[in-house]
């Protein structure tokens, strides 16, 4: 199974990104955390700014929305220049439209659930998705910890993609380090996103390792 490792830039020094952009270079895609403190409380970088890192970024973006309206807003990332534009259900009020825009633009169109968020509405439609990210904490900050309810979520996603034999990648963000990587694998997860754990240390290092983790 292919996996991939995705730094979330949450846990970089946003004063020098084109540095620690180029201190991730081997990693697979550059989570992008896009907030805007109505969806949630937090509020971090909006399009103009994920364009230019598009531009200067040495692999592609992978954006985590977490914004109301992306019925509205989501276009522009793909637009940006995003490989990957993952929205969140919550706040979206036509799902399917909005991935079908995002493929039409050249994006992979991901959708993202919140812990308490049931997936089921969307298992009917999996083939209109890229990417279902189920968030391993409640969106909004980094560092916080993983939380184990959601996996038997996540393994209910891995079977449906399989029994389909579907394209589909599935996320899982928040909390993600070389111990709790291993439990989103055992439930079928094969991209992994990781802010502190990254840059908590070497940034190649850690991805080395997380690689391992997600390889075993
Ligand atoms: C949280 C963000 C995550 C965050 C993860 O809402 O979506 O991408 O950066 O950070 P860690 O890996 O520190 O939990
Ligand atoms: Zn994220």
């Amino acid at each position: 199974m292919t996996t991939r490792i995705n730094p979330s830039i949450l846990a970089a020094d946003f004063a020098n990104l084109e540095h620690e952009l180029g201190r991730i270079a081997t990693a697979d895609l550059v989570h992008v955390d896009v907030m805007d403190n109505h969806f949630v409380p937090n509020l971090t970088i909006g399009r103009p700014v994920v364009e230019r890192i598009a531009q200067v970024s040495p692999i592609p973006l992978d954006v985590h929305l977490m914004i109301e309206d992306p019925d509205r807003w989501a276009p522009g990332y793909a637009e940006a220049g995003a490989a990957s534009v993952t929205f969140h259900v919550e706040s979206a009020n036509d799902p399917v439209a909005i991935a079908r825009r995002l493929r039409e633009i050249g994006a992979r169109a991901g959708v993202a659930l919140k812990p308490g968020t049931p997936v089921e509405p969307f298992l009917d439609v999996l083939d209109e998705f890229d990417q279902v990210l189920v968030m391993t904490v409640e969106p909004g900050f980094g560092g916080q910890a993983f939380m184990p309810e959601t996996m038997p979520k996540l393994s209910r996603v891995a079977a449906a993609v399989r029994e389909r034999g579907l394209d589909v990648w599935l996320q899982v963000d928040g909390g993600i380090t070389v111990d709790t990587l291993g439990i989103a694998l055992e439930a079928g997860a094969d991209t992994f996103v990781a802010g502190s754990a990254v840059f908590k240390g070497d940034p190649a290092e850690q991805i080395a390792d997380l690689r391992a983790a997600a390889s075993a």
